[in-house]
Formats: structure tokens, sequence, C-alpha cells
């Protein structure tokens, strides 16, 4: 068999699994979300708008009425929001077998989170950081515990300049999503370091889905929007398809810790979910280290790991 192939569908079962997708109610975190439960496992799905989240279980459950699934509420753009869940969470479970940090906007109209962060930087990766801080305890519980950042092609559009574009005057959409990717990515690679350091059982990936049909473009001009369906047609695949990176990501068993894993064909829009390269500033420890204490200080927290596994 080929080293690099890996087949969903035979997956082993998933019970007493618990999974933990953010933007669960559409794309590709609804279609992760639907895999995981079809295979058993216990889905929390994580909206920040209750009522598409409970759309989105009751689909999932017409397909698969036994599938054990619940909605929580998480707003990515408020930290006060990611702090409430934890107390709630920590009621109902001890343990996430795998997070998966899904989330994601692209291109919006320049605003601010939490006061003084520009957005995609701040929904993309800021608050996933704080998430994954938050949630890691219950995630070394599992003796399995696997974290997934979604990154992007896109992460090649970006740079390293985490403070530069907090202003209107500055802002340029697509540099920042690319910054915004980027950032997840050097985030799942420094994660894997920190956890290999300590010996750590916790596995980090990154994932990225290609191109894929969702509801992630609503952001682009009216005026591109038939160059768009054209190049949709040519070169998406369907959210089922894009969500295999993720899929391989959370249950492969064999691949290294702290692999990126995208689509095998053209550019990697659409395929099957292989591991693939990134660029040499996504690969840097220098900037890994330099993003984990910047986001420590933007939150202020200490995300130790060695602290935490204690
Ligand atoms: N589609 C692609 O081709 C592609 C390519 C590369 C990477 N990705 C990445 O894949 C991930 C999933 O995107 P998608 O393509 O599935 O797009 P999508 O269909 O638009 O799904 C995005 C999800 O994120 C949620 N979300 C947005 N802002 C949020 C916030 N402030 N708090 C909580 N949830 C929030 C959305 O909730 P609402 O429904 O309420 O808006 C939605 O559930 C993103 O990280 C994206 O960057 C996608």
């Amino acid at each position: 068999m080929d080293d690099d192939y890996f087949d969903y569908e035979t997956t082993v079962d998933l019970e007493r699994k618990v999974a933990f997708v953010t933007g669960a109610n559409s794309g590709l975190g609804f279609e992760t979300s639907k895999m995981l439960a079809s295979k058993n496992a216990t889905v929390i799905m994580a909206c920040r708008n209750l009522e598409k989240g409970n759309e989105a279980k009751e689909r999932i459950l017409d397909e698969y009425p036994e599938a054990d699934i619940k909605v929580v509420y998480l707003d990515l753009s408020s930290k006060e929001s990611i702090y409430n869940l934890l107390p709630f969470l920590k009621k109902k479970i001890d343990t996430i077998d795998f997070l998966v940090n899904n989330a994601g906007v692209m291109m919006p109209p320049f605003a601010l989170v939490e006061g003084n962060m520009e957005s995609q930087l701040g929904i993309n990766f800021l608050s996933h950081f704080l998430l994954t801080y938050l949630l890691f305890p219950l995630i070394e519980n599992s003796p399995e515990g696997r974290i997934v950042n979604l990154s992007s092609i896109a992460h090649r559009w970006g740079d390293v300049n985490w403070n530069a574009y907090n202003t209107p005057a500055t802002y340029d959409r697509k540099k920042c999503y690319g910054q915004s990717k980027l950032a997840c990515l050097i985030f799942a690679y420094e994660l894997q370091r920190r956890l290999t350091a300590e010996q750590s059982h916790v596995k980090s990936f990154a994932a990225h889905p290609g191109a894929s049909s969702t509801n992630l473009f609503q952001f682009v001009a009216p005026w591109q929007r038939p160059i768009m369906h054209i190049i949709e047609r040519f070169f998406f695949q369907d959210a089922t398809d894009g969500a295999m990176s993720t899929m391989r990501a959370l249950l492969d068993p064999y691949l290294v810790p702290g692999s990126f894993i995208g689509p095998s064909g053209f550019r990697e829009l659409k395929g099957d979910p292989v591991v693939v390269s990134s660029n040499p500033i996504s690969k840097d420890p220098i900037n890994g280290t330099k993003l984990w204490e910047w986001s420590e200080k933007q939150l202020g927290i200490k995300f130790d790991i060695e602290e935490m596994i204690r």
C-alpha cells in the first residue's frame, strides 16, 4: 500500500471519542462534524449562532439518527465567550480527543476584535490559540489527543508583521487572510515542537482543504462573482472532499506529528489528502517562538506546556 494513502471509510469506530469542532455549522466544519459523528464519536459543535448550530445538528441527525451531538455557543471574536465556555464544558466532559480549530472568515471589510486586533488574525488564529490553551488539560487527558489547525494555500500571501494591519489605512484584506492562515500554520508547527520537547503524547497537525465550495467566499465582490463561479466549477472540490485533509490529520495513526495535510492535485487545489509542504517562513522555529510569545502577550496568558503537563 502507498505510504501516503488514507482511507477514511476504513477508520475504526470512534465510540467514546470526543471531538470539539469550531465553526461546525457550515462548510468544512459541518462536514468534519458529520463524518466524526457517522463514526460514533461524540461531537461538540461550537457555533457563534445557536440557531444555525441546531439546524446543522438536525441535518446530521437526519442522516445519522443515533449521532451524539452537542451544540455549544462560541463566538471567536470575543475573549469572554471563549472563557465562558470552559466552566460549562468542564461540567459535561473531562476529556477531548480531537480539537479542530476550524472556524474562519476570509477577506471581510475591516473590523477589529477586542477593540485592537484585525479581525481575521483575531478570529482565525489568536482566538484558537486561546481556545487551545484553555482546552489543553482536557486534551492531555486523552491518551490519543490531537489538535488540528486549519491553514490554507493562502499562508503564502502572509507575512509575520502581526501588528501591522490594525488600522483601516493599513488593512489589506488578502494579505491579512494570508497572515492569519500563516499564523495558524506556524502555531501548529510550534505547538508540536513544544509537545515533543515535553514528551507529551498529544499531537499537533495542520490541514488545508485546497479550494472547497463553502460559505467562505461570501465577501467576494459582486463584480467578481461570475468569474468566481467559473473558477469554482473547474478548480474547486466539494466541502466533503475538502474536509478529508482534516479527517486524515485527526485519524491517520501513521502520520508524523507536526505534518501538514492538503490535497494531492494540481497546486493542491483538490485531490486526496496527502502530506504537503509549506513556505520557509512557516517552518522557521524563530517565527514559532516569536508568534507564541506575541500571542501570550496579547492575551495576557502563559501557555507553558511543561507547566501544564506536570
Ligand atoms: N473553503 C476553502 O476553500 C478553504 C481554503 C483554505 C482554508 N479554509 C479554511 O477552512 C476553515 C473553514 O472554512 P469554510 O471554508 O468551511 O467556510 P464557512 O463555510 O464560511 O465556515 C466558516 C465557519 O466559521 C464560523 N465563524 C466565522 N466567524 C466566527 C466567529 N467569530 N466565531 C465563531 N465561528 C465563526 C462560521 O460561522 P457562521 O456560519 O455563523 O458565519 C462558519 O461556521 C476556515 O478556517 C478557512 O480559512 C477554507
